[in-house]
């Protein structure tokens, strides 16, 4: 199978596999293949926090044209996957100096498939590009062709817990892989002092109480199968519940705009975390709070780039180096951000950096160690 994934988390979606207990695990190219039977697929759409989605592969040839794609399609046995009265889709990815329209090889492998259908049982199965039952996966390299279902349906970011948002949120995947590569796993109290619908505070709380991201899910393409195993898949989802840990610190969102925290406050009620997330409104560059700040303690969390969000970068920047500086003592702070411009005027030296993508926007997860007291004092003597 292959699981696919963001650029730069691959290594992390391989840990999550070989904790999750799959066999034979290679990571490539923005995806991670690997191998387990049903239930570990189901366990797989269910407890990975940085897979988009999961193919399994059905079908593996060499074709020399077009004609040659629609036979060998069409030679597959796709009503042993699937029944006639399920919506479809094709999906292509080619890297191949022969066949360069993926929209074409699409149609044709949709060609084929309605055809075979049509001819053995005198109807067809219709096409849905938004919401279909089946996702079909051709990917093309050079001459050689894989054929995959795509068991997961709509990408697995979508958790299910998200409230319509106008708000530019940070993919859940993102998110939770940015959350597994600063190895948290719920041992800290944890800020994220410009947390817009919330993602990083509901993902946080989803890891360190053990809960699987796609507990709120309802709908999975492998449930469109023929060979759906719903018992099998019921007693899955009931160990996982049985799997939740305590968890006993607290998580804390900040932002300044009352309206984007109205749509965390929902995010996290649908989470069911209300008991365990609380946010309030703060302006961070006169981040104030009438308490100690509770340690050991970590801060994630991605400021406006100045794309979205219209912002005065260098002030903005500044101002966050500043605050975490001068707020928060003995923190270790996280942030994610394109802005190479806006690094420079933090004033912070980051212990470490590490390229990601957020969408198509090269980014960098910068670490700062928020020393107590003064630094040159530690350092020097
Ligand atoms: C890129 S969004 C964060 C998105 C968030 N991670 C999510 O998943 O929805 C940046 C957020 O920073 C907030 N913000 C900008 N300047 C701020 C400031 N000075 N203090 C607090 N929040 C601020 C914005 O209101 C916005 O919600």
């Amino acid at each position: 199978m292959l699981a696919k994934t963001m650029h730069g988390l691959e290594d992390v979606l391989a840990k999550e596999l070989r904790q999750l207990g799959a066999m034979n695990i290679k990571p490539v190219k923005r995806g991670v293949t690997f191998e387990g039977d049903l239930g570990f697929l189901y366990k797989a759409n269910l407890w990975l926090r940085t897979a988009l989605r999961i193919l399994v592969p059905i079908g593996n040839f060499k074709v020399r044209n077009e004609d040659e794609i629609y036979k060998r399609v069409k030679e597959m046995p796709w009503e042993d996957h699937f029944d006639v009265d399920k919506t479809i889709m094709v999906n292509a990815t080619i890297f191949s100096e022969k066949f360069t329209h993926s929209l074409f090889i699409a149609q044709k492998v949709k060609d084929a498939i309605v055809d075979r259908f049509r001819e053995r049982t005198g109807h067809r199965p219709s096409v849905d590009t938004q919401n279909p039952d089946i996702r079909i996966d051709i990917y093309i390299h050079n001459e050689n062709v894989i054929m995959s279902l795509d068991s997961s349906g709509h990408s697995l970011h979508r958790r299910g817990y998200r409230c319509q948002a106008d708000v530019a949120p940070i993919n859940e995947v993102l998110a939770a892989g940015i959350l597994k590569l600063i190895d948290w796993k719920g041992m800290a109290h944890m800020i994220d002092p410009m947390c817009g619908s919330g993602t990083f505070l509901i993902e946080a709380a989803l890891i360190a109480h053990n809960i699987p991201p796609g507990v709120f899910r309802k709908d999975f393409a492998f449930k469109n199968w023929k060979n759906y195993d719903a018992e099998l898949h019921d007693f899955l989802f009931e160990k996982a519940l049985e799997k939740e840990k305590n968890f006993y610190y607290t998580i804390q969102g900040f932002d300044m705009d009352n309206r984007v925290l109205a749509k965390a406050e929902e995010n996290i009620e649908n989470a069911l975390m209300t008991d365990q997330i609380s946010t309030s409104q703060a302006d961070f560059m006169e981040f104030e709070t009438d308490q100690e700040i509770k340690k050991p303690g970590i801060i994630v969390f991605n400021p406006p780039y100045g794309v979205k969000f219209e912002a005065n970068i260098p002030e903005l920047y500044n101002g966050i180096g500043n605050t975490l500086k001068h707020k928060f003592p003995g923190y270790t702070a996280w942030m994610i951000t394109s802005s190479a411009e806006g690094l420079k005027h933090v004033g912070l030296k980051p212990s470490k950096k590490i390229k990601l993508y957020n969408a198509k926007l090269e980014s960098w997860l910068v670490r700062y160690d928020l020393y107590e007291g003064s630094r040159k004092r530690k350092g020097s003597e």
